[in-house]
C-alpha cells in the first residue's frame, strides 16, 4: 500500500501539470544532433493528445516523453522536449533515447529518477547539470555547477584552429579559461606531440578541467594553473620555460550589462565570471592582447572565440596599437554566419 501511495505521488509529481493542458498548443521541435545542440524552432501542431493519469498501467518511454515535455511546456521550462528527452535516457542509463524502443515500459527505480531529475529541471537547473556531463566534439565531459557547460560554437573554433599549420605542429600551448577543459583536452587528443598550460581562475574549473583529463588519459600533458590571467602575467608565473607556439581562448565576453538578461539558467547555475567581458565585453581580451606577443613565440598563432561585435574591434586595435607586434589574420563565421573567430599571429622577428 505504501508503496502504491509512493508511486501515485512520483507520477503526480511527475504529471502535475497535466490538467493545465489544451488543444492546439504550441509545442517545441529540436535539432538533434546527438548530445550537443540545445537549439529549438517553435511550430504549430494539432491537438494535444489526452493522455490520463488515472489509467493505472506502466508508462512507455514515448508516453512519458509527450508527457514530461507537456509538464515542461507549461511550467515554462525552456528546451522542454529536449530536456525531458535527456532526462528520461539519463534515468535509463543511456546518453540519448535513439536506441530506446519508444514503446518500453517504464519500472519504478526509473520513474523516480525521473521525478527526481525532472524537479531539479523545474527548478531551472541546466539539463547538462542535471545529467552531469555533455558532448563536445567526441569528448563526454563530465559538468558540474558552476563551471561554464561547453558550447556548441566551441567546436568550430577548434576546427578552424586544427587547420591553422602552426597548431597542427604545435608542441606548446596556452590556454587561458578552461572550463570543463573541452577545448584543452580536444586539442590534445588530436596532436599526440601537444602540451598544454591551462590558466584558470576558478577553483571548481580547475578540478573539472583535472578530472576530465584524467578519464581521458591526458593528465601528464595538460597542466593546469589556478591563477587570474591578467596583464603583466609572466612565463615564469605559469610555469613555462619557454614561448608556446599557441594561445587560445573563448574567454569571457559578454558585456557586463547584457548578462542580466541572459537565460535564468546561464544566469543563476554558470558562474559570471566565465560570462562577464567587462563594459563592452573586451576586458579579458584586450589583456591576451597585451601579453600575446610576451607570451606565445615569434610567429605563433593566436585564437579566439568572441562576441559578433568583437572581431572589428579586435582588428582596430591590433593595427592601431603596434606595439602590440600582432597582425590580424583572418575572422571565421559561426554556423549562423555571425563573425566569432578571430585568428592573430605574432610578427615575425626583425632580422638584424
Ligand atoms: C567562456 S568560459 C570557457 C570555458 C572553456 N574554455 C570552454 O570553451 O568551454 C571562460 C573561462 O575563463 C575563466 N576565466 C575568466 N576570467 C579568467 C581570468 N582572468 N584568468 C583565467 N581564467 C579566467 C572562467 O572561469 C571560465 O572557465
Amino acid at each position: 500500500m505504501i508503496n502504491l501511495l509512493k508511486k501515485k505521488n512520483l507520477w503526480n509529481t511527475l504529471f502535475r501539470t497535466l490538467d493545465l493542458l489544451n488543444t492546439n498548443k504550441k509545442r517545441l521541435s529540436h535539432y538533434n544532433f546527438g548530445r550537443k545542440y540545445l537549439g529549438y524552432v517553435t511550430h504549430h501542431v494539432g491537438p494535444t493528445a489526452n493522455t490520463s493519469i488515472q489509467n493505472n498501467r506502466l508508462l512507455t518511454v514515448g508516453e512519458c516523453v509527450h508527457l514530461l515535455t507537456t509538464s515542461f511546456e507549461c511550467e515554462g521550462v525552456t528546451e522542454a522536449r529536449c530536456s525531458a528527452e535527456y532526462i528520461i535516457a539519463h534515468a535509463l542509463g543511456q546518453k540519448t533515447l535513439c536506441t530506446v524502443p519508444r514503446n518500453q515500459l517504464l519500472i519504478e527505480p526509473v520513474i523516480s529518477r525521473i521525478s527526481h531529475y525532472a524537479e531539479l529541471r523545474r527548478r531551472k537547473l541546466p539539463v547538462q547539470y542535471v545529467i552531469g556531463e555533455w558532448d563536445f566534439k567526441d569528448l563526454t565531459l563530465t559538468c558540474s555547477p558552476p563551471v561554464f557547460i561547453p558550447r556548441p560554437e566551441t567546436e568550430e573554433l577548434v576546427d578552424y584552429a586544427l587547420s591553422d599549420p602552426v597548431v597542427q605542429e604545435a608542441t606548446c600551448m596556452l590556454e587561458v579559461g578552461s572550463g570543463t577543459g573541452a577545448i584543452s583536452i580536444y586539442l590534445l587528443t588530436q596532436l599526440p606531440q601537444l602540451m598544454v598550460t591551462a590558466v584558470e581562475i576558478s577553483r571548481e574549473a580547475c578540478e573539472l578541467t583535472s578530472q576530465n583529463a584524467r578519464n581521458y588519459n591526458l593528465e601528464d600533458r595538460l597542466n593546469i594553473i589556478n591563477t587570474t590571467f591578467k596583464k603583466g602575467i609572466s612565463l615564469n608565473d605559469i610555469r613555462l620555460e619557454k614561448k608556446v607556439d599557441v594561445l587560445i581562448s573563448n574567454p569571457p565576453y559578454i558585456p557586463h550589462q547584457v548578462i542580466q538578461h541572459l537565460q535564468a539558467e546561464v544566469t543563476m547555475f554558470e558562474d559570471h565570471r566565465a560570462l562577464d567581458g567587462g563594459q563592452d565585453g573586451l576586458y579579458i581580451i584586450r589583456n591576451i592582447l597585451q601579453m600575446a606577443a610576451q607570451l606565445i613565440k615569434s610567429e605563433g598563432s593566436l585564437w579566439l572565440e568572441v562576441d559578433q561585435s568583437h572581431p572589428r574591434m579586435i582588428e582596430h586595435i591590433v593595427n592601431s596599437v603596434p606595439s602590440l607586434n600582432l597582425h590580424y589574420v583572418k575572422t571565421y563565421d559561426d554556423f549562423y554566419s555571425s563573425p566569432r573567430f578571430c585568428h592573430l599571429k605574432v610578427n615575425p622577428e626583425e632580422k638584424v
